[in-house]
């Protein structure tokens, strides 16, 4: 097949819309084996995108498996194992094998520790919310007042980060408040530099506002930022306490590096610091804001030290982007709950917040040991564990000569649910697949449990 086209959306990157297209053509049958795909040149002329963004969905179709390249003959479809093809034969049998695995234990990252979490306080505290007549009335556009003053005082006692409250701005979740933020930013600013990988959360946003994008590469072992001042951007998005997904802490010295680089630059960088407080086998790093607060946009949540499903996250200004989102968002209804809010304002008060943090720093410790420990000894060397100082998941990468869908669909078939890194990736996913494995809201057994499962499912 020389030619193909089809339609592409502007709401999910399109290099994700052409692979996906693409594999299910493959999966489907409409592309056969050994049938050669337009080369990246015509199908990005057909699609109208550029060269780089059909690399990108050829080069993850070659990771998992479903094509190869060969130099300068082009690229070609694999024969693919009857697991992923959907010929009639096998589309009944998926049918029976989609329904039937039971998920015995899944791995997701999203989640937190149901069992310790305050429910009887938090009943107790919203209770004496409900009996304040402020309950009953719409909230201040920026959060409640005494919510900010404890986000503050707990920045400046956890994160080295003075501010005072009239900075912070409380909302419902990050990509909300980038949301904002970005629509502030691109009067002054058309393009952004994002880690690669990285949040795709954030990227999603980004292009929503059709910022360009420029990429930071990141390794195993950080970002390379000897080649900072090659960039166009003067805005940068960072993840510098807890690199999404590679878990990796950035140095002070390139904390430094960037904030000088922002200001010659009179640029800005946003620090997502999403995770921080489970660090566990050194102290917290202080916010790179802690620095230097006038070219940082800091934004926190407690969606992973507290609840994902409270919906609440905040963020702390400089000026002038303080005045400036003041100005435009002033007349905006507050997106978080005003109950929530004030409860959330009452357990800091009270001292509930930091005692809940220590104990789940605890709690996640003893998991994060587990899971590793299980995973070494059941695979050895086959896989390569990352980000196991931090946070509330690791990532393995996996040298068993599979591809990503095929150790997903393995792991799936003995009911247990892990996760793929390729959407945190805009270009260079890595040869060996790289997993993403939350552990925050598992027990002990079930963490043995999977890891056992995980073995069965791929030795
Ligand atoms: C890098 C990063 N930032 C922020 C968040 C939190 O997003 P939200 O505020 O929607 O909970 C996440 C969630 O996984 C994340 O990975």
């Amino acid at each position: 097949m020389k030619d193909m086209i089809f339609a592409l959306h502007d709401n999910c990157p399109k290099y994700k819309q052409i692979y996906e297209k693409l594999k299910s053509f493959i999966e489907q049958g409409d592309v056969k084996a050994n049938e050669q795909l337009p080369s990246i040149r015509k199908l990005a002329e057909s699609l109208g995108v550029s060269r780089n963004t059909t690399l990108t969905a050829y080069e993850q179709l070659v990771a998992e498996g479903y094509i190869r390249g060969e130099g300068r003959r082009g690229y070609f479809v694999n024969l693919l194992e009857p697991l992923l093809l959907n010929n009639p034969e096998t589309k009944m049998k998926r049918k029976v094998s989609q329904a039937s695995p039971e998920i015995l234990v899944d791995f997701r990252a999203g989640a937190v520790d149901p069992t310790h979490f305050p429910v009887k306080t938090w009943r107790k505290m919203t209770n004496q919310i409900l009996t304040m007549p402020a309950s009953y009335t719409y909230g201040d556009p920026f959060g409640e007042k005494v919510l900010r003053l404890e986000i503050a005082k707990y920045l400046f006692q956890s994160r080295g980060l003075e501010t005072n409250s009239n900075a912070v701005i409380i909302g419902s979740n990050t990509q909300q408040m980038l949301l904002n933020i970005g629509h502030i930013l691109k009067e002054k600013y058309h393009s952004i530099i994002v880690e690669n990988p990285g949040y795709d959360g954030a990227r999603e946003v980004f292009d929503l506002h059709k910022f360009q994008l420029e990429t930071l590469p990141i390794q195993k072992n950080g970002a390379d930022l000897s080649k900072l001042d090659q960039f166009q951007s003067k805005l940068i998005y960072v993840t510098p306490s807890h690199q999404c997904p590679l878990g990796v802490t950035m140095p002070i010295q390139q904390r430094q590096a960037l904030i000088q680089w922002a200001n010659n630059r009179d640029g800005y960088i946003i620090e997502d610091d999403y995770d921080s407080e489970f660090r566990y086998t050194q102290k917290p790093f202080p916010a790179l804001s802690s620095i230097d607060a006038t070219r940082v946009i800091y934004i926190g949540n407690f969606s992973k030290a507290f609840l994902p499903g409270l919906r609440m996250c905040y963020m702390v200004l400089p000026e002038p982007i303080l005045s400036e989102y003041k100005k435009t968002f002033g007349m905006f209804q507050h997106t978080a709950s005003k109950l929530h809010q004030l409860t959330v304002a009452k357990l800091m008060e009270e001292g509930e917040w930091l005692r809940h943090i220590k104990r789940m720093r605890l709690v996640y410790q003893r998991k994060m040991q587990l899971m590793v420990s299980e995973l070494r000894k059941t695979f050895l060397d086959k896989i390569t564990i990352i980000g196991e100082q931090s946070g509330l998941y690791v990532l393995i990468q996996a040298h068993l000569g599979k591809s990503e869908n095929l150790l997903i669909k393995q792991a799936q078939k003995q009911g247990v649910r892990i996760y793929s890194t390729f959407p945190h990736f805009i270009a260079d996913y890595p040869s060996d697949p790289l997993l993403k494995l939350g552990f925050s809201n598992l027990t002990p057994t079930e963490i043995v449990k999977g890891v056992s499962l995980l073995k069965a499912a791929w030795t």
